[in-house]
Formats: C-alpha cells, sequence, structure tokens
C-alpha cells in the first residue's frame, strides 16, 4: 500500500484537569483528503495539537498510530520527522531566523547528518514553490512570519508543506483571512501535493475552500468528538442548513467541549 496510515482511536485529551477531547476515531490514508468541520470551541485544534504533541494537551487515554508506530512515544521533532505536518491556526511569529533559514533547516531535519539538501537545489526548489504560490521573492529573507498579514502566514504555511513533503498534512484554518485569489493561490498549492503518499486533513468552517480542494470524507466535530461522517456532500448540507440538524439527529444540546459529560 501507498502513503502512510495515520490511525486515531479513542483519543481523549485534556488541558489544564479539563477534558476536551472526549473519544476521538479518525482514520487518514495516504492519498485521501479529509476535511474536519464543526462550531467554534469543539476541539478540532486542540486534535491538531494533541497529534503535533502540543505539551499543553495531555493525552489521557486513546492512542494514535503513524504506520503502527505510536506517535505518542515520538518528541515533536520526531513526529515531524516521521512525517507529520501541521499547519497552524495561528502560525508563530521567529525574529531572528529568516523564512530561507527556518525552511532549510526544517528540510535538512528530515534527512540524515551528511545528506542534506545543497544549497543550491534548495534555492531553486524553494524559488519555484514561492513562483508557484505567487509569494515575493523577498519573504525568503525576511525573519518567518514576523510582520507577515494573515494573508501570507497562510500562503508561507503551504510554501512549508510543499517543500517538506510530508506523508500527512493536517491544515488548521489555512483559508481564514484569506482573500479569494489567495484562496485559490493556496487551494491549488494543496492540489499540488495530491497524490497516493499524501493524506491530508483540513479543518475549516467554510464551504468555499472545500469547492477548490474536493475531499474524500468529511467529519463533524461537537462536544471533543467525531460525531458525523460523509463524503462531499455533507458540505453542501451544512452551508445550507446549518448545524442545528445534526444536532437534533443526535440529541445534542450543548455542540461545545464545555462541561458536558
Ligand atoms: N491552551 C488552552 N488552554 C485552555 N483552554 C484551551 C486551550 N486550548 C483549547 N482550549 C479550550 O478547548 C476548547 C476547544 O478549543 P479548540 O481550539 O480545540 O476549538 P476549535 O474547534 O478549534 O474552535 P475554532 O473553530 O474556534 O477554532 C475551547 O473551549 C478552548 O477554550
Ligand atoms: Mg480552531
Amino acid at each position: 500500500m501507498a502513503g502512510s496510515t495515520l490511525e486515531i482511536k479513542d483519543l481523549h485529551v485534556e488541558i489544564e484537569g479539563q477534558e476536551i477531547l472526549k473519544g476521538v476515531n479518525l482514520t487518514i490514508k495516504g492519498g485521501e483528503f479529509h476535511a474536519i468541520m464543526g462550531p467554534n470551541g469543539t476541539g478540532k485544534s486542540t486534535l491538531a495539537s494533541a497529534i503535533m504533541g502540543h505539551p499543553k494537551y495531555e493525552v489521557t487515554s486513546g492512542s494514535i498510530l503513524l504506520d503502527g508506530e505510536d506517535v505518542l512515544e515520538m518528541e515533536v521533532d520526531e513526529r515531524a520527522k516521521a512525517g507529520l505536518f501541521l499547519a497552524m491556526q495561528y502560525p508563530s511569529e521567529i525574529t531572528g531566523v529568516t523564512t530561507s533559514d527556518f525552511l532549510r533547516s526544517s528540510i535538512n531535519a528530515h534527512r540524515e547528518k551528511g545528506d542534506e539538501i545543497p544549497l543550491m537545489k534548495f534555492i531553486k526548489e524553494m524559488d519555484s514553490a514561492m513562483d508557484y504560490l505567487e509569494i515575493d521573492k523577498n519573504m525568503a529573507q525576511r525573519y518567518l512570519n514576523a510582520g507577515f498579514s494573515g494573508g501570507e502566514k497562510k500562503r508561507n504555511e503551504i510554501l512549508q508543506l510543499m517543500m517538506l513533503k510530508p506523508e500527512i498534512g493536517i491544515l488548521d484554518e489555512i483559508d481564514s483571512g484569506l482573500d479569494i485569489d489567495a484562496l485559490k493561490v493556496v487551494a491549488k498549492g494543496i492540489n499540488k501535493l495530491r497524490n497516493e503518499n499524501f493524506g491530508c486533513l483540513i479543518i475549516t468552517h467554510y464551504q468555499r475552500l472545500l469547492d477548490y480542494i474536493t475531499p474524500d470524507f468529511v467529519h463533524v466535530m461537537m462536544q471533543g468528538r467525531v460525531v458525523k461522517s460523509g463524503g462531499a456532500e455533507l458540505v453542501e448540507r451544512l452551508e445550507a442548513e446549518g448545524y442545528d440538524w445534526i444536532k437534533q439527529e443526535l440529541g445534542i444540546e450543548e455542540e461545545t467541549v464545555g462541561n458536558n459529560a
């Protein structure tokens, strides 16, 4: 079988003693594009952070496996090296490190010592990805995300994605704050990666991104769980009708994580 498989089973996660994820089940295989939708505060970003190993998020039970390997046993850098990539909802600014240096060291961190990417090859690849994403070349020499506009930060996340070529990409609201042209460019970048060796989890609130990137599976998160899954047709229904029908169907009164059981 081509590509990697990320398997999340009955995942429970706490933040500062409060349970946020209450049994998430989700499997993403190479070549599959999954979308997660859901109202605010239902645990979507928490899931992304827990997969990547953010120290604030404590996994209390359940498992995350990448090709059968226990991701929860891995340090954050090991998770990246194993092929997981997260584009964050709010990318951090890193002053003192240029975008170009950051990209090059990230790529080299995935390679063995002595097998670093040759500088000229790196520059060529970066230039071509920047062209593809219509990113101003000056960006390469600016500190990572420092003073970048909202849209520039998001494009930069896709630049990293295109250059690092992870096995599994998790994109948390990659479309937020993008104007319509930037949205198309970002979608174009993600679609370019579509192949049997790349699985993707796209967290979004809006149909408009999914008009450009057709998901194979769509999941709805409420109360810290995936409560409904379907195909691309689910997106249209959510856009037209909102979430109330799912809440009614499942007898959910309060969809956020809150203190519900
Ligand atoms: N670091 C944190 N400290 C305290 N509470 C947190 C933290 N991260 C998340 N939470 C809480 O967990 C709940 C779920 O948050 P999360 O960010 O996962 O929601 P979300 O589904 O991504 O929402 P949105 O659609 O608004 O991005 C919220 O009530 C949030 O306040
Ligand atoms: Mg979020």
